[in-house]
C-alpha cells in the first residue's frame, strides 16, 4: 500500500511513519508536512536513503499540490493540525485553516482520485468535559470547548459528510492524550520532563486534579493501522490508554522518577475553560479490531523519560532556538 501521511513530521505522525515501514515492509511513505513550528524534518533524517519514503514540504491547504500528490496513493492518514490547546485560545486562525480547510482540501482531492482510502486522526477532546464518571465512546455527543477541539470537530464532521455525501471510504479515530518520543515539549509531559532536566520548575495548572487518560503514541499508532486494515468504513474508533490520571500525580511520579521535589511544582493559573476529565470507552476498537494500549503508563513514561534523556540536542534545539518566542515556560 502507498500512504501518504500528512502531519508526518510532528508527534504522532513521525512515529507513525516509523511504525508503518517497520511493520509493513510492503508499504511505501509519502510525508506531506508544512513543518510549522511543531514540525521537524530531524525526526525523519534516517530516512533519507530509504527507497520507501518521500517527504514534501508543503501546506494541505494547497488545492494543486494535495491533488497531484493524493492521486499517487492508496490511502490517506490525516494527522496534519494546529494541536495545541493553549495555543488555540490565544489565536485560532491558523486552527480553523489548517484543521477545517485543510482537511476538505484533502477530502476534495480524494473525491476526485480512484478509490483513496482517507483515515482521520481526531482527538477526544471533540466530545467535551466528563465529570467523575463515565466516559466517552463513539455515540458520545459532540461538544468542543476550545477552539482546537471545535476545529477538530469541524473536520470530523466534514470527513463524514464526505461518506455520506460522496461515498468516500473514510474512518475517524478520537484519541486520549499521547505521550512519548518526538511530543513538542509545550506539551505537559515532555514541557514537565525537559524542565526537570533544566532545573526549572514545572507549571501545574489550578488545582492540577484535572484527568487525561494517556495513551503511549506507539499504542496509539497501532490502533491507527489496525483501523486503516482492518476497520469498517464508515465507522469511528475511540482509542484510550487505559491510563486516567490527574496533572498532578503525573507530574509527581516523573519528578520521582527525576529525583526531584515537589518544589519544583510551580502552581499557576488555570487555562481558560480546561476541560475537567477525559476518559476512554474503546470496547468498540477491542471488539472489532481486536485492538488494545499495550503498555502500562509507569512502562511508556520511563521509556519518555530515557527517550528525552537521550535526545537532549533535540529538544534543547527546539527551547533555544527559534521557537523560543512561543515557548513561554
Ligand atoms: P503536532 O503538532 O506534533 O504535529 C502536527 C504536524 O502537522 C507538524 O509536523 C506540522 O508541521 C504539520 N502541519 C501543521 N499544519 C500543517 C499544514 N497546514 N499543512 C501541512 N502540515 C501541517 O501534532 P500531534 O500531537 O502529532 O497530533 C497529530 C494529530 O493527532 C492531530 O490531528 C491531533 O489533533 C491528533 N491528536 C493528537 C493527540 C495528542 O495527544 N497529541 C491526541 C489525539 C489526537
Ligand atoms: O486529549 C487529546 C488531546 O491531548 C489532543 O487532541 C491535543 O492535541 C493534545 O495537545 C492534548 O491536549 P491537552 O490540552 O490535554 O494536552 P496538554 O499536554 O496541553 O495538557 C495536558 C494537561 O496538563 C491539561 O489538563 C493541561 C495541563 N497542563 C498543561 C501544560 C502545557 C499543565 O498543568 N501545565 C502545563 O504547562
Amino acid at each position: 500500500m502507498k500512504v501518504l501521511v500528512t502531519g508526518g513530521a510532528g508527534f504522532i505522525g513521525t512515529n507513525f511513519v516509523y511504525h508503518l515501514l517497520r511493520m509493513h515492509p510492503q508499504d511505501e511513505v509519502i510525508v506531506l508536512d508544512k513543518l510549522t513550528y511543531a514540525g521537524n524534518l530531524e525526526n525523519l533524517k534516517s530516512l533519507s536513503a530509504e527507497p520507501r519514503f518521500l517527504f514534501v514540504k508543503g501546506d494541505i491547504c494547497n488545492r494543486d499540490l494535495v491533488q497531484s500528490i493524493v492521486q499517487k496513493v492508496d490511502a490517506v492518514v490525516h494527522f496534519a493540525a494546529e494541536s495545541h490547546v493553549d495555543r488555540s485560545i490565544v489565536d485560532a486562525q491558523t486552527f480553523l485553516m489548517t484543521n477545517i480547510i485543510g482537511t476538505q482540501t484533502l477530502l476534495d482531492a480524494c473525491r476526485t482520485a480512484k478509490s483513496v482510502r482517507f483515515h482521520h486522526v481526531s482527538t477526544d477532546e471533540v466530545f467535551g468535559s466528563l465529570g467523575i464518571r463515565g466516559s466517552f465512546r463513539e455515540s458520545t455527543a459532540y461538544d468542543p470547548r476550545s477552539p482546537y477541539s471545535a476545529s477538530k470537530a469541524a473536520s470530523d464532521h466534514l470527513v463524514r459528510a464526505a461518506f455520506h455525501t460522496h461515498n468516500l471510504p473514510i474512518t475517524i479515530s478520537n484519541c486520549s492524550n499521547n505521550y512519548g518520543p518526538y511530543c513538542f515539549p509545550e506539551k505537559f509531559i515532555p514541557l514537565a520532563i525537559t524542565n526537570c532536566l533544566e532545573g526549572k520548575k514545572v507549571p501545574l495548572y489550578g488545582d492540577g486534579m484535572n484527568v487525561r487518560d494517556w495513551i503511549f503514541v506507539e499504542d496509539h499508532c497501532a490502533g491507527i493501522d489496525a483501523i486503516l486494515r482492518r476497520g469498517k468504513i464508515g465507522e469511528t474508533y475511540c482509542l484510550g490508554g487505559r491510563s486516567e490520571r490527574t496533572n498532578r500525580e503525573v507530574l509527581q511520579q516523573i519528578l520521582f522518577e527525576l529525583g526531584k521535589s515537589e518544589d519544583t511544582i510551580e502552581c499557576v493559573t488555570d487555562r481558560l475553560g480546561h476541560d475537567r476529565r477525559y476518559a476512554i470507552d474503546f470496547s468498540k476498537a477491542e471488539q472489532e479490531l481486536n485492538w488494545s494500549p499495550e503498555t502500562p503508563f509507569l512502562h511508556g513514561l520511563r521509556r519518555t523519560i530515557e527517550w528525552y534523556r537521550t535526545h537532549e540536542d533535540w529538544w534543547k534545539r527546539i527551547k533555544n532556538g527559534d521557537n523560543q518566542n512561543v515557548l513561554k515556560k
